[in-house]
């Protein structure tokens, strides 16, 4: 049912964690299954994301996925950070059953809740950035219309 890929990022998840004083912190939840995703990222002068670390309360998918996407978006500008999709994440990841697709946008949304936060916090925009949901469930029951 999961690839190798997710077995692995998900036994062995990289970046569990905090970072004190990060430059930015975005926390998202799904009210459907109460997982919930908190990301820190450490970005410095020069918009380049040095560190990147989450830490969850959320299924073995959400766990895998947010442990691929903080590795896809370490050293990368804030702009190139906004094309760490789910599904890049995902395609990193070798797929994920689709009844698991949900959990994929959590990371991503922690990702935008913590660009936002940093973004707030320095009075900038970041061009393509919108306001993150502070519950993904929504855009679900959105799509279901
Ligand atoms: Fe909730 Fe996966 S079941 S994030």
């Amino acid at each position: 049912m999961y690839s190798d890929k997710v077995m692995d990022h998900f036994q062995n998840p990289r970046n569990v964690g905090e970072i004190e004083n990060a430059s930015g912190v975005g926390t998202v939840g799904n009210a459907k299954c109460g997982d919930i995703m908190r990301m820190y990222l450490d970005i410095d002068d020069n918009g380049v994301i040095q560190d990147c670390k989450f830490k969850t309360f959320g299924c073995g998918a959400a766990v895998a996925t947010s442990s691929m996407a903080t590795e896809l978006v370490k050293g990368k500008t804030i702009q190139e950070a906004l094309e760490v999709t789910n599904k890049a994440v995902m395609d990193a990841l070798d797929g994920l059953p689709p009844v698991k697709v949900h959990c994929s946008l959590l990371a991503e949304e922690a990702i935008h809740a913590a660009l936002w936060d940093y973004a707030e916090k320095h009075g900038i925009k970041i061009e393509g950035l919108e306001k993150p949901k502070s519950d993904i469930s929504e855009e679900e029951e959105e799509e279901e219309y």
